[in-house]
């Protein structure tokens, strides 16, 4: 629900749980933020914007304007002005001064919510199931001296608690302007509402994981400069109340629906008002606008809870699955697949695939994925023939399409491996074309994993590697398609755009890997895609648009995996996680972990395996079918059901000195109650120690759960218990870990 009062000149919008209210101050001139929170019923609330305390408003106060600026908590701050803290716009004008003011020019609301031209964002409304609704409110500021008009998209609604924030600037006037600076959303607000900053950190194999901070006068920085966000961030933040934990206290979340560099910034200033925005890092960033051009922001998502983390998980669940992926996969049981990289990596040739495939099918499983190595002329290591992408018939012979139907006729489907941003020195597409190589003058570029970036600033080489990929997908029957990218960008000079353009091509790349993935998705609607960038360092909202699961990390490691999933897990659907089981001892840890649970704790995510299950023994390869049974049976909850968060190994392992008795406890309920798993793991056993108590949570109250214990480990003795939500949720119930490492336990539960 979105309205405007004309007599306090006041914007609400309101969704189910919450409410987001803008003020025009100084007769209608400058757009406020007077409030994000829970729900009220008032839309007067211009008080909160102090507008009537010094230095007051430029209309009543004109000596001190750019006190005015540098106070009020701004909707959409403009740059060069006044206001010192972070601003969201700046650009540069054809005199070469940066700076601009904007102030109100018109409004509208219109039913449903626009595309944003060439980037991801979330819709209306679901094909399938025709639920949810969306509202768009479009508010258009304008700098009159410079002709640059700024529509503020605003999209609520009626399902879930989220608001979008896009922006499109648009250059009406008759002079080429710079666009330095265009972010997507800011947040204002009094510090006592944020007191600590939420965002993630990591590297290579440990992506995602969480960190709390105060906010600071000093401010807190989230970013990257890599041209994704790389392993070692994500492009969101989040504001907390001081105490705010998976149960409780305030949460503000800003997601970017983006896969390039971002920045998200949160500080502090001397009044004790505290500013939040997010967008692409204008460190990389200079979009030159013509005249008559328009440049669009991507899209942030934001949610408030007033019922701590683990709501704003479930909000932002129920609204990438509704509302932003698109996929004919979204709600479909997705095959358990076996992925050959790690079982082989690049040792391999098609009568290996086919032996995998045959034992697999025996096992249950449904789609082999062709990894890394099919391709070029000699890849049989990470180096070389990136680009070229026609089968190596050396490995696969006879080519991709007999792959695909011996594979077929083992009862499987396939999956092919593709790295499509990038080219290799040793490549025939090199000898053809050096230019597209992102590479500064003069300089030879840093290699990486001994590859290079090509320049997908140019559409001539985006569309060359779509007509490569779409020569292979229509060539074999292939099932699924891995899109991985595994080095961040250097070296950033495109051969093809003039001098001063050179700063767009950071955002161009992700435009054109976004161009490529539209294509596939149109072109090939049933194709199955994982995205993936070295492991997880690519997980966002703008590739779920395009893939319904992401490659959360190379480490399968599952007691690794348990802070990896949990930092995935705050803002992602489990349903996206690409979630396999590992060999015995972990090729990067060095752990040995029990089949069990590895098995268990790859079932939150999509689930697969990646092994040689023709060197597993008899033993272990017969408890395939009973683990593809229970994810199975469990799978309809992953897709669709609302995730809640008992225990993280990351805060039991700070209770617990040397860790031992750290655990972690997840919780998957359906969205009408009758059923729920519970996952427990846990890290190395604690001598001596009695059962640990859990507090479920997410179940009704009144019913009565019959509690199936599966640990599948073989016959266990029936321990089925049964309790109410109520005693379960408040008294809680004991899990008994067996005496060793890496136990795991799930639990059925079912309403009597
Ligand atoms: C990356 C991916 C792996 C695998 C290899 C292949 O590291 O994350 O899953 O595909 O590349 O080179």
């Amino acid at each position: 629900m979105i309205s405007y009062n004309d007599s306090t000149k006041t914007f609400k919008l309101d969704t189910p749980g919450t409410s987001y209210v803008m003020v025009l101050i100084d007769e209608g001139k400058y757009l406020g933020h007077a409030y994000y929170g829970k729900k009220i019923a008032d839309d007067d609330v211009r008080f909160l914007t102090r507008f009537e305390e010094n230095p007051f408003t430029p209309g009543n106060n004109p000596a001190e304007k750019q006190g005015f600026f540098d106070v009020f908590p701004m909707e959409y701050p403009f740059g060069g002005t006044g206001d010192n803290r972070a601003a969201c716009i700046n650009v540069i004008d054809k005199f070469g001064g940066e700076g601009l003011e904007l102030v109100y020019k018109s409004h509208k609301i219109i039913d449903g919510k626009p595309d944003i031209p060439g980037l991801p964002a979330s819709f209306s409304k679901r094909n399938d199931t025709g639920e949810g609704t969306a509202k768009t409110l479009i508010i258009t500021l304008t700098d009159e001296i410079l002709s640059l008009d700024v529509d503020l998209y605003y999209s609520v609604f009626d399902d879930v608690d989220v608001i979008t924030r896009s922006v499109r600037v648009h250059n009406a006037g008759n002079d080429t302007l710079f666009l330095t600076r265009c972010l997507s959303a800011c947040l204002d607000m009094d510090a006592a509402s944020g007191e600590k900053a939420l965002s993630f950190y990591g590297t290579w194999a440990r992506e995602h994981q969480i960190e709390i901070r105060d906010i600071t006068y000093g401010g807190e920085v989230t970013g990257s400069l890599r041209g994704e966000e790389g392993h070692d961030s994500t492009p969101f933040i989040g504001i907390l109340s001081k105490n705010a934990d998976y149960k409780c206290g305030d949460v503000y979340g800003m997601n970017l629906t983006y896969s390039g560099d971002f920045l998200g910034s949160v500080k502090k200033n001397a009044f004790d008002s505290c500013r939040a925005v997010i967008g692409i890092n204008p460190e990389h960033f200079t979009w030159k606008l013509n005249p008559d051009d328009s440049f669009y922001a991507p899209e942030a998502v934001l949610t408030f809870s007033s019922e701590g983390l683990g709501k704003m998980s479930r909000n932002y669940h129920d609204f990438y699955r509704m509302h932003l992926i698109r996929s004919p996969w979204q709600f479909k049981e997705r095959p358990v697949l076996i992925n050959n990289w790690e079982a082989t990596y690049f040792d391999f040739d098609s009568d290996k695939l086919i032996s995998i495939a045959k034992e697999a099918e025996k096992a249950g499983i449904e789609l082999l994925v062709c990894d890394d190595g099919w391709f070029g002329h000699h890849r049989n290591q990470p180096s070389g023939d990136l680009g070229d992408w026609f089968v190596n018939e050396a490995k696969i012979h006879g080519g991709i399409d007999k792959l695909a139907n011996e594979i077929k006729s083992c009862g499987l489907k396939l999956g092919l491996w593709f790295e499509p941003e990038m080219i290799s020195f040793e490549s025939d597409l090199y000898k053809a074309h050096p230019d597209w190589v992102l590479s500064l003058k003069g300089r030879a570029p840093s290699a990486c994993r001994d590859q290079y970036v090509l320049d997908f600033s140019n559409p001539e080489v985006v569309d060359f590697i779509y007509g490569e990929m779409e020569n292979v997908l229509k060539s074999a029957p292939i099932a699924y398609l891995k899109w991985d990218m595994n080095r961040p960008l250097s070296d950033v000079y495109s051969n093809y755009l003039p001098r001063d353009e050179q700063r767009e091509i950071w955002h161009r790349h992700v435009l054109g890997v976004y161009e490529i993935q539209e294509r596939l998705v149109n072109e090939f609607p049933e194709l199955l895609i994982e995205n993936c960038s070295s492991g997880g360092a690519r997980f966002d909202a703008g590739m779920l648009y395009y893939s319904p699961q992401i490659w959360c990390s190379d480490d399968m490691d599952p007691i690794e995996r348990l802070m990896i999933h949990e930092g995935t897990e705050l803002l992602y659907p489990i349903s996206s996680m690409g979630s396999h089981v590992c060999k015995e001892k972990n090729d990067i840890t060095g752990r040995v972990v029990p089949f069990e649970t590895r098995a268990l704790c790859a079932m939150i995510g999509t689930f697969g395996y990646e092994l040689d299950i023709t060197k597993l023994s008899e033993e272990d390869r017969a408890k395939i079918p009973e683990q593809i049974a229970l994810y199975k049976k469990i799978q309809p909850l992953i897709l669709s059901g609302d995730y809640y968060r008992i225990a993280s190994y990351r805060e039991t392992g700070k209770i617990y000195p040397g860790a031992t008795g750290a655990y972690d406890c997840v919780m998957v309920v359906a969205k009408d109650k009758k059923e729920a798993i519970v996952l427990y793991v846990g890290g190395l056993a604690r001598p001596n120690s009695k059962s640990k108590k859990i507090i479920l949570d997410g179940l009704d109250p009144d019913a009565n759960y019959e509690i199936t214990p599966i640990t599948l480990t073989g016959n266990p003795p029936d321990k089925k218990f049964s309790a109410h939500g109520s005693t379960l949720m408040n008294a809680g119930m004991l899990i008994h870990p067996e005496n060793k490492d890496f136990f795991a336990e799930m639990f059925i539960l079912k309403v009597n």
